[in-house]
């Protein structure tokens, strides 16, 4: 009896203590200024995009850092949950990369809301079309954001299915 009661009562502080998933979440975009945000900014890249398949860090980023423009979403308690970037590769072609959001804040119109900013961006540069490479299990997230598939691109690591796509701005 007492062994039973010790599990229930440590299942219920696990249950107290765990984090529960979000459900809403208000939300602001910006792009990152200060070192803090852009160590927060990369983390969140790497814990999303690279982490899960056992890339080393320094593998989240690549080139064209420098060159590109960040995009970080910010939750109601500062935290960052999401980000993207815009690059440019020519003077009306962009291209959105390293799209990632928080696992638990997955679902909550946080990416919509990375690709409206992005796109608002791309257009003020003069871009009049944005492309991207979209892992599979994205692609209906980047078909409800109206880009459509041109093609099925490139396998990432031997396993990540890639489709080229692109949005008319
Ligand atoms: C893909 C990802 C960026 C989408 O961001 P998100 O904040 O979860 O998506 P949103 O909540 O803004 O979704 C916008 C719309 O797309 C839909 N959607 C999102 N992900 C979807 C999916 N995997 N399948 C089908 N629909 C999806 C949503 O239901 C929503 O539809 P609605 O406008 O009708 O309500 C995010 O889930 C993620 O980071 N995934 C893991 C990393 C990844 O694969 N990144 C993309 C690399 S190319």
């Amino acid at each position: 009896m007492l062994p039973l009661l010790i599990k229930y009562l440590q299942n219920a502080e696990h249950v107290l203590n765990s984090k529960p998933l979000e459900t809403s979440v208000s939300i602001t975009i910006k792009e990152p200024q200060t070192p803090k945000e852009f160590e927060a900014y990369y983390l969140l890249r790497y814990d999303i995009l690279r982490k899960p398949w056992n890339q080393p860090i320094g593998s989240e980023k690549d080139a064209n850092e420098d060159s590109s423009i960040h995009i970080m979403a910010f939750d109601q308690h500062n935290t960052v949950v999401g980000v993207c970037r815009l690059q440019f590769n020519s003077k009306t072609e962009a291209q959105l990369r390293f799209m990632g959001v928080k696992t638990n804040t997955q679902g909550l119109g946080i990416g919509k809301q990375l690709i409206i900013y992005a796109e608002q961006k791309a257009k003020q540069r003069g871009a009049t079309k944005i492309i991207l490479q979209a892992r599979e299990i994205a692609v209906e997230f980047y078909k409800k954001c109206d880009y459509s598939i041109v093609e099925k691109s490139f396998l990432m690591w031997d396993e990540i299915q890639h489709y080229l796509m692109e949005k008319k701005l």
